[in-house]
């Protein structure tokens, strides 16, 4: 509770010096699957790293001023609706154990709102995130200019609050690096059980059923994100994620998957043969993206620009694809014209949170941002070869990523995500432990 009260501390004083006012900032809505069936809840990110509070219908309300204000609406007690849907803790106990001052049913929120509002010279909202929260916050809005008459005025400045709590998120404190860690561990273990179940003949689900076994067995709420479970040509499909193709014998398995601990996400991709053995022309590409992935991880440290490690990762890659044959011509000038892109075509990785792909400016002022302690990121560099007339066939269907969780120190990185093989032999020996289906 202290570690999210001095969040909403922190983004009020954020707002106090740029002219203070009223933020609001709510949860995300529960969304129905199909009728009468919902997808399982999850909070909104910016909500939940402000308060820590995980049930839907729930708006949080900070008020700068010589003695601040921080409000919840939340649901209202319902014996019967606990009865149907479990405990929801109610506007007192939800204030006492969130560290608010006061706390009310989200069904009074229309109607105090408006009052809150009152000769406050701004608002600071998530804007353009859901259109009924924008629709009722501007009705707020509306309703404090019809009190005009009575003399009081309404927020004459709207703004956006993401950028201020993008770059509150974008540094990550211990307590959440700590989360973040045991998220690496789980899913790192998660690959390395997929590692041991996989043989030829074996279909691709039943090894994202390992996966999702180890996460939800270890604690976990979710997935971060769909697993990716992509054998032969699937692994040249990005975001493949029908996960039902039987493996072969001879060909990689490509696996995109990390937990969602704490509401922290982890981001881990491995490649790995199906039979446990590594053919030669697989161990070219591998070894080339590995080498890759080094380059770009050594690029982490304070002050280097975000972009060093895909510069990074770009140069080793290109230099390898001209030395097996897959470029021609000379590194610099295919470096210059992006040629690599046609086997390497994402960037080498984003930041890493509350969102897989998380909050934070990549560019400031135009320039990419320098990097500093605390935050968290992926190194994802990948080689996807399909079969054309002008490549070698012995490289046709390789699709290779092997990605990494990094956090920024103040001498260097420290990886989130060791507790898996990313070298061969340790792939191989790994796989040579295999579990019985
Ligand atoms: N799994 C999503 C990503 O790697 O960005
Ligand atoms: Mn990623
Ligand atoms: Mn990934």
């Amino acid at each position: 509770m202290d570690i999210f009260r001095a969040r909403r501390i922190r983004l009020l004083a954020e707002m106090t010096a740029r002219g203070g006012g009223v933020a609001v900032v709510s949860t995300a809505p529960e969304r129905e699957r199909n009728r009468g069936v919902f997808f399982p809840y999850r909070a909104d990110s910016h909500f939940f790293y402000l308060c820590g509070f995980r049930e839907p219908e729930a708006v949080l309300v900070l008020i700068t001023g010589d003695s601040p204000r921080q409000f919840l609406f939340c649901r209202a007690k319902n014996e019967e609706q606990e009865t149907w849907v479990g405990y929801r803790h109610g506007p007192e106990a939800a204030a006492e154990r969130f560290g608010f001052d006061s706390a009310w049913p989200i069904d009074e929120f229309d109607r105090k709102l408006p009052e809150l509002l009152i000769n406050q010279p701004a608002l600071w909202t998530n804007l353009a995130n859901e259109p009924e929260w924008d629709r009722r916050i501007l009705a707020a809005i509306k309703a404090v200019r019809g009190k005009v008459r009575s003399g009081d005025t309404a927020p004459q400045t709207v703004h956006e609050i993401s950028a201020m709590l993008d770059e509150m998120r974008l540094l990550k404190d211990e307590f959440e690096i700590a989360i973040m860690r045991r998220a690496g561990e789980i899913s790192a273990a998660a690959h390395c059980r997929a590692m041991r179940a996989t043989r030829p003949g074996r279909l691709e689900y039943e090894i994202e059923a390992e996966l999702l076994y180890v996460f939800r067995a270890a604690g976990s709420q979710f997935p971060a994100y769909t697993s990716i479970v992509a054998s032969g040509p699937n692994a040249c499909v990005l975001h493949y994620t029908n996960n039902d193709r039987r493996m072969l014998d001879g060909e990689l398995l490509l696996i995109d998957a990390g937990c969602e601990l704490d509401g922290y996400a982890s981001d881990i991709t491995r490649t790995f043969p199906v039979n446990g053995r590594f053919s030669s022309p697989q161990r070219d590409i591998y070894q080339l993206v590995l080498a890759a992935n080094l380059a770009a991880r050594a690029k982490v440290r304070p002050g280097n620009s975000w972009n060093a490690p895909h510069e990074a990762a770009i140069a080793v890659l290109t230099q390898g694809f001209i030395d097996l044959g897959l470029l021609k011509g000379e590194a610099q000038e295919l470096i210059q014209t992006q040629a690599c892109r046609r086997f390497y075509m994402h960037r080498t990785g984003h930041w890493l949170g509350l969102d897989v792909h998380d909050a934070g400016q990549y560019k400031v002022n135009g320039q990419w941002r320098p990097f500093a302690t605390g935050m968290a990121l992926t190194i994802e560099p990948g080689c996807y070869i399909r079969p054309a007339d002008d490549v070698s066939e012995a490289f046709w269907n390789i699709g290779i990523r092997i990605e990494d969780n990094v956090l920024v120190t103040p001498d260097g990185c420290e990886i989130l995500t060791d507790g898996v093989p990313r070298d061969i032999e340790g792939i191989e020996e790994l796989m040579r432990d295999q579990i019985q289906a």
